[in-house]
C-alpha cells in the first residue's frame, strides 16, 4: 500500500513525494461540463436525453458511421452546436496544465473532442486525442483530406461537406462507433505502466477501449477517481481514491492540499 489513507490530504502528500513522478490522466465529458459543453450520459442535462429532435433511432446512431453515411445531418446538426471555439477552458483543465509546468504529467488520455486542453496549454505532445477532434477532416468514401477553413465554414452554416474528388461526405476526424481509435492512441497505451499514479476525471468509463485503459496501470499505482459519481472498477484496488463532486471544486480542495492554489488561480485567470 502507497497511500496513507484513501482521502485527498494522502493524494496529496503522495504528489509532493519523489515517488510520485508520471501522473496519467483519463478525462471524459465531465470536465468540459461547467465549460457549457453537455456530457453524453448524465440524466436530464446529458446530449443523449436530448437528441429527440434529431429523429433518430436511438440517441448513439449521432456518433455511429454507418448511419451517417445513410443521414449525416444529425451530427452535422450538432457539430454545429458543439464546434470548438466557442467555450472557454475550465479550472479543471487549467490543473492539467499546472501538473504538466510542475513536471509530473506524464500523457493526458482525453475522450473528449472540444480540445479545451490545448487551449488550456496542455503541451500538446501530451495529450492524446482518443476520439479524435474536429481539428481536421476527409472524405468518409476516399478518405481524400478537406481544408480546415472550408469545413469550419460549412459547420458554421450547417451545410453539410462533400469531397471535392468524390462526392462523398466529409467527416471530422472523430473516432465514431465502429471506426478504430488513431495510432497516436494505440502507441500511447503501454506507457500506463510508468505511471506512479492515475486520475482519472469527469468520464463514465462505458465505452471501451478507453475505459479499459484504467485496468492497465500497475496494480501498485494509486488511481484516483474526480467524478460526480462512481463508476468503473474503482474500489477494487488497495490505493484507489474515489473524490466524488464536481471536478472543478475537487480540484481546488486538492490544490489547496498541495499549496498549489495561487498558481492555478494565475493560469486560470490568464
Ligand atoms: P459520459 O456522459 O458518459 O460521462 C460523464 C461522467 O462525468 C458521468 O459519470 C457524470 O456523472 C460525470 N460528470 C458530469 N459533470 C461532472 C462534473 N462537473 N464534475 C465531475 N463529474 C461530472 O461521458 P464520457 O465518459 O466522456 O464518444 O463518454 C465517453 C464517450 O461516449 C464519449 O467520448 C463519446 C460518447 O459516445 C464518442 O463520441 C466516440
Amino acid at each position: 500500500k502507497i497511500l496513507a489513507a484513501r482521502d485527498i490530504s494522502s493524494v496529496a502528500g503522495y504528489m509532493k513525494s519523489k515517488d510520485c513522478k508520471n501522473v496519467m490522466m483519463m478525462l471524459g465529458a465531465g470536465v468540459s461540463t461547467s465549460a457549457g459543453i453537455p456530457d453524453f450520459r448524465s440524466p436530464e442535462t446529458g446530449l443523449y436525453s436530448n437528441l429527440a429532435r434529431l429523429n433518430l433511432p436511438h440517441p448513439e446512431a449521432v456518433f455511429e458511421i454507418n448511419f451517417f453515411r445513410r443521414n449525416p445531418v444529425p451530427f452535422y446538426t450538432l457539430a454545429h452546436e458543439l464546434y470548438p471555439g466557442k467555450f472557454r477552458p475550465t479550472i479543471t483543465h487549467s490543473f492539467i496544465r499546472l501538473l504538466a509546468e510542475k513536471g509530473l504529467l506524464h500523457t493526458c488520455f482525453t475522450q473528449n473532442i472540444d480540445t479545451l486542453e490545448r487551449r488550456a496549454g496542455v503541451p500538446e505532445e501530451k495529450i492524446i486525442e482518443a476520439h479524435g477532434s474536429f481539428a481536421t477532416q476527409r472524405c468518409i468514401d476516399c478518405s481524400e483530406t478537406f481544408d480546415d477553413n472550408d469545413m469550419k465554414r460549412h459547420i458554421l452554416q450547417k451545410k453539410i461537406a462533400r469531397c471535392v474528388s468524390c462526392g462523398g461526405y466529409v467527416k471530422p476526424d472523430i473516432v465514431f462507433f465502429g471506426e478504430a481509435l488513431p495510432e497516436i492512441f494505440i502507441r500511447a497505451v503501454p506507457n500506463l505502466r510508468k505511471a506512479d499514479l492515475l486520475i482519472v476525471m469527469g468520464t463514465s468509463l462505458t465505452v471501451q477501449p478507453f475505459a479499459s485503459l484504467a485496468e492497465r496501470v500497475d496494480d501498485s499505482c494509486p488511481r484516483v477517481l474526480i467524478n460526480l459519481d462512481h463508476v468503473g472498477s474503482f474500489g477494487s484496488r488497495s490505493d484507489d481514491v474515489a473524490l466524488l463532486g464536481k471536478c472543478d471544486e475537487v480540484v481546488r480542495d486538492l490544490c489547496k492540499e498541495l499549496g498549489w492554489d495561487d498558481e492555478l488561480n494565475q493560469l486560470w485567470d490568464e
